[in-house]
């Protein structure tokens, strides 16, 4: 078992497959885009379920694949074959903006893949276009319906929540969960964007953010029960509207972090384990994967060295990495 030095035990490891998006959200990549990583400093799918290996040895059961945007990798299903080969690991999931999930949901139930999170910021087209620049808000529906065909459940969409962008459709987003089964989350919003400004027309980034308190106070007429017993073992406290199908969940980064429950580590797609989504430090395993290291001791470290938690504000601060590069 991996228990760091806080006494939290870490059972978790999201993986970012790629920085590479299909689109390119206001909130997670400045306009003029980021360096592309080349091929070669990229993990291979060997190397990526290498580490798997290693960290399933030592109590990891949770796997989640990130980007950028996952299903923009040539053969990510096949991953998903390897990684649900893996013995003890009990749950693959998937972030992803679900613009490629119509053709690949039935693929990656197959190979193993038990559930979707996938981004939806709102329901209005032209404003889907706008925040992901350019994006169709129509595909990502019809992805949505796709993952629920294929079995891929429960189906939980992430709603990051923006002031003057999205804020006044709280109500009709959370209302999706009267018809569906599907769980809406509300994210405050991390300042890991590394932008001094948004592009023309997006209010200015210190005016962007809302809080959990705000958000709960705009849903107040749906009259939200806490849900007994979590869902997943992810950061969101999950409540639901009388007589829904779904439920909706808080996710709150800033104003209440999670920290003291933190169960997870990254691994970056250019091979280094990142022991907290908010502190730029990382620990690189590529080097050692490549001259065939034992990469155990470096994983270790990763735990031991992960931090309390963070001390962000909402305010913006520089990281080395935006949020495409990290997977969220
Ligand atoms: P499950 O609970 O396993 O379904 O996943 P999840 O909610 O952790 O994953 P998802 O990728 O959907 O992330 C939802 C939001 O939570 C995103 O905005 C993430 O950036 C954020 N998030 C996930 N894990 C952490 C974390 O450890 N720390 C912080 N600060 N944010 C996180
Ligand atoms: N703050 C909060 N959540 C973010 N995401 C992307 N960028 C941010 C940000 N700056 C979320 C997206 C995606 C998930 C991986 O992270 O909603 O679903
Ligand atoms: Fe791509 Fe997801 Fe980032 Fe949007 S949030 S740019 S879909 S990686």
């Amino acid at each position: 078992m991996l228990t760091d030095s806080l006494g939290r035990t870490i059972n978790y490891l999201r993986i970012s497959v790629t920085d590479r998006c299909n689109l390119r959200c206001v909130y997670c990549m400045p306009p003029q885009g980021i360096p592309l990583t080349s091929h070669d400093a990229i993990m291979r799918y060997e190397e990526i379920v290498e580490v798997v290996r290693v960290a399933a040895e030592q109590g990891i059961t949770d796997i989640r694949l990130t980007g950028g945007e996952p299903l923009a990798r040539l053969g990510i299903t096949e991953l998903v074959h390897m990684i649900a080969a893996v013995p003890g690991i009990r749950d693959i999931s998937m972030t992803t903006n679900g613009l490629l999930l119509e053709r690949f949901a039935g693929e990656l139930k197959e190979a193993g893949l038990k559930r979707v999170n996938i981004s939806l910021d709102t329901l209005n087209p032209e404003r889907f276009a706008r925040i992901t620049r350019g994006g169709s808000f129509e595909q990502v529906w019809r992805g949505i319906l796709a993952a629920e065909s294929a079995g891929l459940y429960p189906i939980k969409l992430n709603t990051v929540v923006m002031r003057g962008v999205n804020d006044d459709e709280l109500l009709n987003l959370a209302k999706l969960t009267v018809e569906h089964e599907w769980h809406i989350r509300f994210i405050e919003m991390m300042p890991v964007n590394n932008q001094e400004s948004w592009d023309e027309g997006f209010p200015s980034p210190q005016h962007i953010f809302v809080s959990l308190s705000e958000i709960k106070q705009r849903l107040e007429s749906l009259n939200l029960k806490p849900v007994q017993g979590k869902s997943g073992s992810g950061p969101a406290r999950e409540y639901q509207a009388d007589g829904a199908k779904g439920k909706i969940g808080f996710i709150s980064p800033i104003s209440e972090h999670f920290c003291g429950e933190c169960n997870r580590l990254r691994l970056t797609a250019d091979g280094s384990l990142r022991p907290c989504l908010l502190s730029d430090l990382e620990i690189p395993v590529l080097p050692a994967l490549r001259r065939g290291e034992p990469i155990l001791p470096l994983l270790q470290e990763a735990v031991k060295l992960k931090p309390e938690g963070h001390h962000l504000s909402q305010n913006q601060r520089t990281f080395t990495r935006c949020m495409i590069q990290i997977g969220g």
